[in-house]
């Protein structure tokens, strides 16, 4: 009981080889709760086995919806009876539970779904969710133990969201396809992944219109039918296995994401003197032989610097030459990580100013959201703490490159969001074991 399960990490080397990505963690549990609205079975090609898609699946089992996993196929169908309510044992465990409320009430004309969890990276509210739901007809209540919502019907009408949420903006996409009459949402996320959805639910059914401008129109039908979709490849786990061949200085081959998902990962690490090999088979990045430069990077909402990859970047601007420097402008505690890599080495300071970029939300906030990187750093091993999923995935990288062992604790986070990390680690030469140690 007072032991923990740690991955011991001793330098290693250059890691090399190939890796090939599955479905994306963040798709794949969105099109798993989708599914739940069609009248017959959904099938799902392509998905990561991922802590996150076992998770979803107890919670809709729970629901009465079935759900069977076999490898990389997870199909989907709802059972004879509809229990409304999300069980208080999946209390912050990921965000998922809110994306349900649209589709039970749908279902069952009320839900109740526990708080929402997810990674500890900034306040993760969840007001435009409920306040779409609200103007979409729909009564809600929140307490300290969770959402509860009922409504007859839901109404399709006109939302603005304040910013282009990525789950919001899914809520609402579940929320009008079955409503009555016509959803018109404004400044919509356009991430890779909602189009995503909003292409699985068409192939439900669903009468969606992806508009210019961040604008999405819904008409809402009388009913969905089960359909079939193969995910695309994480772009998350892409940018981070290149990341991890360029900051040992050898070379990964990541396959299954296609370029598209990574224009600009491609050109910001390109511009920092990254060497490419893309072809239709395989994107690779190497080191050049005198390094790589220093650069000024800018999170931002999609065809932006996506805010996961700048865990994995933050790494490899400590062995890149000189000042980098990093702007946080999606979540507003995202740098919680920070303390774990200046344990082992990596020279970063943190501002609660917009350093690298022009003002953004956090400006005039003691948000700590801009960061400055000093390179090259020569790191250490330590004992550290992983606190998120994207967070884990880059103390291992500074694990890979710094003298001497590593102890890495909260390792379940890692394996909630990628695929098999720890085989797929080893098979690129990472000195890695698995054990236990005492808690701290
Ligand atoms: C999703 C992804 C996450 C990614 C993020 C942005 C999943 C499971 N996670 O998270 O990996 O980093 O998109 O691409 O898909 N906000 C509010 N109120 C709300 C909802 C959001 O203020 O009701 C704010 C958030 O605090 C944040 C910003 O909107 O500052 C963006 O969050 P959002 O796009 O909703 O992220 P998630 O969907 O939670």
């Amino acid at each position: 009981m007072n032991e923990e399960e740690v991955w011991h990490i001793e330098p290693s080397g250059p890691l090399r080889g190939d890796v090939v990505v599955r479905g994306s963690k963040n798709g794949v549990s969105k099109h798993m709760v989708a599914a739940m609205l069609g009248g017959g079975e959904s099938t799902i090609h392509n998905a990561p086995e991922v802590g996150e898609v076992h998770i979803t699946a107890a919670m809709l089992r729970a629901l009465g919806i079935e759900v069977e996993i076999s490898n990389s196929e997870i199909r989907i169908a709802r059972g004879p009876e509809i229990n409304p309510r999300v069980p208080a044992e999946y209390t912050g465990l990921n965000r998922i539970p809110i994306l349900m409320l649209g589709p039970l009430l749908h279902l069952a004309g009320e839900a109740f779904v526990p708080l929402v969890g997810g990674d500890p990276i900034g306040r993760r509210p969840i007001d435009f969710h409920v306040d779409a739901l609200r103007q979409m007809g729909a009564e809600v209540e929140i307490s300290d133990k969770g959402v509860y919502a009922k409504a007859k019907r839901l109404q399709g009408t006109r939302i603005v969201l304040p910013y282009p949420s990525v789950g919001a903006t899914e809520t609402i996409l579940m929320s009008a396809v079955l409503a009555e009459g016509k959803t018109v949402l404004k400044n919509a996320a356009t991430e890779p992944e909602v189009v995503e959805l909003a292409l699985f639910l068409q192939r439900m059914g669903a009468l969606i219109e992806l508009s210019p401008d961040r604008r999405i129109v819904i008409e809402g039908v009388e009913r969905l039918h089960g359909a079939s979709t193969w995910l695309a490849g994480d772009r998350i786990e892409a940018f981070s296995y290149l990341a991890a061949g360029l900051v040992t200085g050898g070379e990964v081959r990541v396959h299954g994401c296609h370029q598209d998902r990574l224009v600009t990962a491609i050109t910001t690490l390109a511009r920092m003197g990254a060497q490419f090999e893309i072809n239709d088979e395989y994107l690779c990045a190497t080191k050049p032989p005198e390094g790589l430069r220093s650069a000024a990077v800018q999170t931002d909402t999609h065809p932006g610097f996506m805010t996961d990859w700048q865990t994995p970047l933050m790494v490899l601007f400590t062995q890149s030459q000189g000042m980098s420097v990093l702007h946080e402008t999606v979540f507003e505690n995202r740098l919680v990580y920070v303390p774990a890599l200046q344990k082992m080495g990596c020279e970063i300071e943190v501002f609660d100013q917009c350093l690298g970029g022009p003002a953004c939300r956090y400006h005039d906030t003691n948000a700590k959201h801009s960061a400055v990187v000093r390179g090259v750093s020569k790191l250490r091993g330590a004992d550290v703490t992983l606190p998120d999923i994207r967070a884990g995935f880059s103390a291992v990288l500074a694990a890979a490159v710094a003298d001497g062992a590593s102890v890495l604790r909260g390792v379940h986070h890692i394996e909630r969001g990628y695929h098999h990390p720890f085989e797929q680690f080893v098979s690129l030469g990472l000195n890695l074991s698995k054990g236990t140690a005492p808690r701290v």
